[in-house]
Formats: structure tokens, C-alpha cells, sequence
């Protein structure tokens, strides 16, 4: 297969662990014989600086015609300045826009090997294997706003749900729930908002196409309580925007490390493919403290790989081939600085990245 994937590489540790990443695609490539062309673009502060703009009309124009995207991490304090009017996280918000990427699938799941990296108890932990469907195109993220003008007064935004934004995200995890244990968890706060009503409601008309997949509803408020009392119990999560933004976080801590998660953004399939465009990033951000010394964790964005190569390529054995080489080096004994223990071994991002390729 020949595949074109744009790179966006960004800002902070983001080109560290995206060269990476590219690095197993390579040896993917070499060892089951693809051709993967890479695109740099910029996206981001690095865009800011070189085109004035956080997500340049070129750079959309690229992965649009991509076989899939993937982005390293944006932001860092050199563009957090509170009168901008750009800001990094702006081009991320709006790729994601401009390229209708609605679902964001975020899987937690415990490398056994990890399981003293966690602030929580083991007995806890155990037997944690999630994945979280965050809707990524709506809610207070995308809804009516109103900055605080200059006198500082009123601000809003606006959680604004339409049906089918929740008819679709709803379907796609429930399709995931039928591949994996047959179990829904819909997270609303439908006790207090109409947004989140519309959200239960539609759900449940959607899960009547799916009577082999459990459905359960959970307030957001006590999610964030049983993600951490009894996470073993979840199979797939589907929240909207903002709440799956915080749970996702939350959730970071059960595999260990923020270092570990990858995440897939999938959008509808397109005329002519039968995958959906996707982008790939690393849950993390750019960590401007870590920058430059080589020291990043580069697992989440190698597992973002093995997404990519799932999701937007069809190429599922190379993806549980780059899985794979991801634990095999983790039982090895192998890690870097965010996940290390007494015993274990402790190398940099490029050592790691060498590693996981010559296991492929
Ligand atoms: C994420 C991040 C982004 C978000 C920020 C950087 C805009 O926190 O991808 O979870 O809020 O969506
Ligand atoms: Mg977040």
C-alpha cells in the first residue's frame, strides 16, 4: 500500500515524539512492505509564528487530501497571552472543524507492567480496559459565545447539541461496543441540562438499533467518582465534548502515565474510501518544561501510530504488530523518566523509538 500522511508536528516535545512516530511507520512500511510519504505542515504556535495564523489555509487543504493525519502536540507560555486573538489550541479546534473529525476515540487500557505508575491502587486498577467516545465537533466548545468585553462584565458559551450530532457519535460507539463487550456507558448531567436531555434522549433511541449492546446512563458528576472506584466495569464510554475532555484526563491516570495514551479523531467516510479520514495525536500536550531534552515519552503517539494504521489505513495486523512491540519493550523492563521505577531501565525518546522499531 502507498499511504500519504500529513504531519503535523507542532509545537513543544511534539516533533520529538512525532519523528518518533514516523520512525515506526518506517520500519512498518519496510517490514510489511508500504510506501508511507510524509507531508509536513505547520499547525499551531510554530504556524503562528511562520504564517501569522494557528491553522493556515494550506495546511487544511493538505489533509483533506490525505490518507490520514498526524500531530505531535500545540501551545506552549510563548503564545499564552490573554489579549491574543490567536492562540494554538485555536488551529487544533479548528481542524478539527474543518475536517468534521466528530468522534475522538481515546482507549485506556493498564499495561499490566504499569501498574505501580499509577496513583491509584492496584486492586483498583486491575482489569482496566476502556475506550472513550468523545464527540468532538459541538457542545461549549462550538456553541454561541460571547467574550467578556472590555470592562470585563458577561461572558458565555453555549453546550449546543443537534440530533444528529448525537445520533452519530452514539452510533460509532455503539459499533465499538458490539467489537469489544457489549457495553454502553452514556455520560450526561441530564438532571440539570437540556442539552444533556436531547443527549439522553436520542440516545436511547439510537441503542434501540442495538438490543445485543448494554446500555447504561451515568451523571457526569458521579462518573468522575466510579472512573476511579470500579474502572474495570467500563467497556466504552460516549460523552460530549467538554465532559469527555475532562473524564479523558481523569482517565489518563489509570493507565499510568499521560505518556501512554494515544487517541484517534475519525470523521465520516469519504467519497471513494471505506475509512474515515483520522487524525492521530498523543493525549499529552507539548510540555514546554521537557522540550528540546529528549527525555518525552514517545509511546502515545507510537500507539496513535498503530491507530492510524487501523483506522484510516485498514491495515489492522501491522497496527497489533506495533501494539505488540509497545509491550514487549514495557516488559522488558524498558522506560522513560514519566514511567519509571525503582529497577526499571531508563532511556530517552529516541532510545525508546529504536527499541519499539527493531522489535517490529
Ligand atoms: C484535548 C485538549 C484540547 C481540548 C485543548 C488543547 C484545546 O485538552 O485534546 O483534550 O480541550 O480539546
Ligand atoms: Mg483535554
Amino acid at each position: 500500500m502507498q499511504a500519504r500522511i500529513v504531519v503535523l508536528a507542532g509545537d513543544g516535545i511534539g516533533p520529538e515524539v512525532t519523528n518518533e512516530a514516523k520512525k515506526i511507520l518506517d520500519v512498518v512500511g519496510q517490514r510489511f512492505g508500504h510506501a508511507f510519504a510524509y507531508d509536513h505542515h505547520l499547525m499551531g504556535g510554530c504556524a503562528i509564528d511562520q504564517k501569522g495564523t494557528s491553522l493556515p489555509d494550506e495546511t487544511v487543504a493538505a489533509c483533506l487530501q490525505a490518507d490520514a493525519v498526524l500531530l505531535g502536540a500545540v501551545g506552549g507560555p510563548k503564545w499564552d497571552i490573554p489579549t491574543a486573538v490567536d492562540r494554538p489550541e485555536r488551529g487544533l479546534l479548528a481542524i478539527r472543524k474543518a475536517l468534521n473529525l466528530f468522534a475522538n476515540l481515546r482507549p485506556v487500557k493498564l499495561q499490566p507492567e504499569l501498574i505501580h505508575a499509577s496513583t491509584i491502587k492496584e486492586s483498583v486498577l486491575e482489569g482496566t480496559d476502556m475506550l472513550v467516545i468523545r464527540e468532538l465537533t459541538g457542545g461549549a466548545y462550538f456553541g454561541p459565545r460571547q467574550e467578556a468585553g472590555d470592562a470585563g462584565y458577561e461572558a458565555y458559551d453555549t453546550m449546543l447539541y443537534t440530533r444528529p450530532e448525537i445520533e452519530r457519535v452514539v452510533r460509532l460507539a455503539a459499533e465499538a461496543a458490539r467489537a469489544r463487550r457489549r457495553k454502553l456507558t452514556s455520560v450526561d448531567k441530564a438532571n440539570v441540562l437540556a442539552s444533556s436531555r436531547l443527549w439522553r434522549r436520542v440516545t436511547v433511541e439510537v441503542m434501540q438499533e442495538y438490543p445485543d449492546v448494554t446500555l447504561e446512563h451515568v451523571l457526569v458528576d458521579a462518573m468522575a467518582m466510579h472512573l476511579i472506584r470500579r474502572p474495570a466495569t467500563f467497556d466504552v464510554i460516549v460523552a460530549e465534548n467538554l465532559f469527555g475532555d475532562i473524564l479523558t484526563d481523569e482517565a489518563s491516570m489509570l493507565a499510568g502515565s499521560m505518556g501512554m495514551l494515544p487517541s484517534a479523531s475519525l470523521g465520516d467516510l469519504r467519497n471513494g474510501h471505506n475509512l474515515p479520514l483520522g487524525l492521530y495525536e498523543p493525549i499529552h500536550g507539548s510540555a514546554p518544561d521537557i522540550a528540546g531534552q529528549g527525555i518525552a515519552n514517545p509511546l502515545a503517539t507510537i500507539l496513535s501510530v498503530a491507530m492510524l494504521l487501523r483506522h484510516s489505513l485498514g491495515l489492522e495486523t501491522e497496527a497489533a504488530a506495533v501494539e505488540r512491540a509497545v509491550d514487549d519493550v514495557l516488559a522488558a523492563g524498558v522506560r522513560t523518566g514519566d514511567i519509571a521505577d525503582a529497577g526499571s531501565e531508563v532511556v530517552g525518546a529516541t532510545m525508546m523509538g529504536d527499541l519499539v522499531a527493531a522489535r517490529i
